[in-house]
């Protein structure tokens, strides 16, 4: 009744004062472990059943071609996609978007959209190097895409309506593409993004490394918020408030369940997070406490050098972080929200980690992370500066990129390999979570000051009346959209595409 309670309480107050979401508690959603398909008992048995009298002469078990991958470390947080490819280079999978009935707590149920039946979608796991194929069908009532969110993949692959006319009700699609980079991913439609996501349409796409990190577990840990409004998902665009800021839900969304995500781990133990912000709009601050973490990677996979977070890991909508946790106390932790309120920042349960028992391996694991040089450095060929703006116009507010909402032509044309300073300057107070398409930038500086904020991105909040100074590589040729991640923005202007031609 806590719960029920507390819901309604979030639920009564009007979308336009209530930012804080509710954090009601929620079990963690049932994990799954992957299987993988390697077949090494079954050839060491058989191997133990062959006596050296019966093997023939010749006997000798033919050797596979290639050396078997080994499985991937366990995960918790998400179902993993079946991989219906026996080659071992070619991971292949089924995708089907679709509403389904979502119990998000005791008491609500909604009419979402899923990708197979679940909210978050279900976890595609590969290794790099690997070719991933998504059989995809859109069992929606309208259409669709998949954007595979961070991945330098070719652009007809994209899955933006540049390159691909949307997959109609009904239809299917493959996506095939070679995965170059290891890292934590997330994919999401491309088509009405601030509706599609906000109902559900969002899944992790994990590349593993050539060999495995060695840690207690992996965790996939999606950070989402929703608004409801009288027990239901509120249309989009449903307020002005929505239109200026994006949409900010009154409830946490962690795990297709409504309020905080709880986990359990054991002392000793040493997690990796996957962290992504799948949220439409809100950057999620989140506080740690009693637990030991440090920053392992970003957008584009693992840093040269780890860092601790000195208090709070502010991640932007569709930033990615890989975390190392490493649970030194037993103890209850929450891993709080920092939400910011009319009367001030408040410290909301987003995370609950229960830390009981000792750890079964002893001593406890350490990762055995593989050496990563340094990122080059790059002289830009070029400098650019994008502007963010909004006006009002007769249909009400309009979001610009340099002036223009709506972009037809690219915004720039850029050659491939090409390096280029862009300044992203922000004249107005609602902040951008800037995401440039199939491409990875570096920041540089702030309000003209150099900042800590390793590692290469393909998304970075750009705040209120800021100017973030970044260097994009353009590597990767094609047409490639450059966006507002805050998705009502995107939905109202800010958006278009940056154009890199291929070397010829
Ligand atoms: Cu995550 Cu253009 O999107
Ligand atoms: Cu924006």
């Amino acid at each position: 009744m806590l719960g029920l309670s507390l819901l309604l309480a979030a639920c009564s107050q009007s979308p336009t004062t209530g930012t804080e979401p509710n954090t009601t508690s929620s079990e963690e959603t049932t994990s799954s472990q992957q299987t993988d398909a390697g077949d090494a008992p079954e050839s060491s048995a058989q191997e133990a059943t062959t006596t050296a009298e019966e093997a023939p002469s010749e006997a000798v078990p033919e050797k596979p071609s290639f050396p078997p991958t080994a499985p991937f470390p366990e995960i918790q947080g998400g179902q993993v996609l079946e991989d219906t490819n026996p080659d071992p280079k070619v991971v292949e999978v089924n995708l089907v978007a679709q509403p389904n009935k979502i119990q998000l707590s005791d008491t609500v149920t909604q009419i979402m959209y899923t990708y197979n039946g679940i909210v978050p979608g279900p976890i595609i796991r590969a290794r790099v190097g690997d070719e991933l194929i998504v059989h995809f069908t859109n069992r929606l009532q309208e259409p669709t895409t998949v954007h595979w969110h961070g991945l330098r993949i070719p652009d007809k692959m994209d899955g933006t309506p540049r390159v691909q006319s949307p997959i109609k009700a009904g239809e299917s699609f493959t996506y095939k593409f070679k995965l170059r980079e290891a890292g934590s991913f997330w994919y999401h439609p491309h088509v009405r993004s601030h509706a599609q996501v906000e109902l559900g349409l969002y899944g992790m796409l994990i590349v593993q490394e050539k060999e495995n990190i060695k840690f207690t577990r992996e965790r996939s840990v999606i950070l989402d918020d929703i608004l409801i409004i009288n027990g239901r998902i509120t249309a989009p665009m449903s307020s002005h408030m929505e239109a200026m800021h994006g949409r900010n839900g009154n409830n946490l969304f962690m795990h297709g369940k409504l309020g905080a995500l709880s986990i359990k781990a054991k002392t000793g133990e040493v997690e990796r997070w996957r962290v992504v912000n799948v949220a439409n709009a809100r950057t999620m601050s989140m506080k740690f406490t009693g637990v030991k973490v440090r920053v392992i990677g970003t957008d584009g996979g693992l840093l040269a050098k780890p860092y601790f977070i000195p208090t709070t890991l502010h991640i932007a909508v569709g930033q990615r972080y890989d975390l190392e946790v490493t649970y030194e106390k037993p103890g209850d932790y929450n891993f709080s929200l920092m939400a910011p309120t009319q009367t001030g920042v408040q410290a909301l349960p987003m995370v609950k980690v229960n830390v009981e028992g000792e750890a079964t391996q002893t001593p406890s694991v350490s990762p055995n992370y593989p050496e990563i040089p340094a990122l080059p450095e790059r002289k830009s060929d070029q400098s650019v500066t994008m502007t963010f703006n909004g006006v009002n116009t007769a249909n009400g507010i309009e979001w610009q990129i340099n002036g223009k909402g709506y972009w037809k032509e690219p915004i720039y044309t850029f050659k491939e390999g090409e390096t280029v300073t862009m300044t992203l300057r922000n004249l107005q107070a609602q902040e951008h979570p800037f995401h440039l398409h199939g491409q990875f930038f570096t920041v540089l500086k702030r309000d003209g000051k150099e900042v800590f904020e390793p590692g290469l991105k393909d998304s970075v909040l750009v705040g209120g009346n800021e100017t973030v100074e970044i260097q994009a590589y353009f590597d990767n040729p094609g047409q490639w959209m450059a966006h507002c991640h805050i998705l009502e923005h995107a939905e109202l202007g800010m958006m278009g595409e940056i154009v890199v031609t291929p070397k010829p």
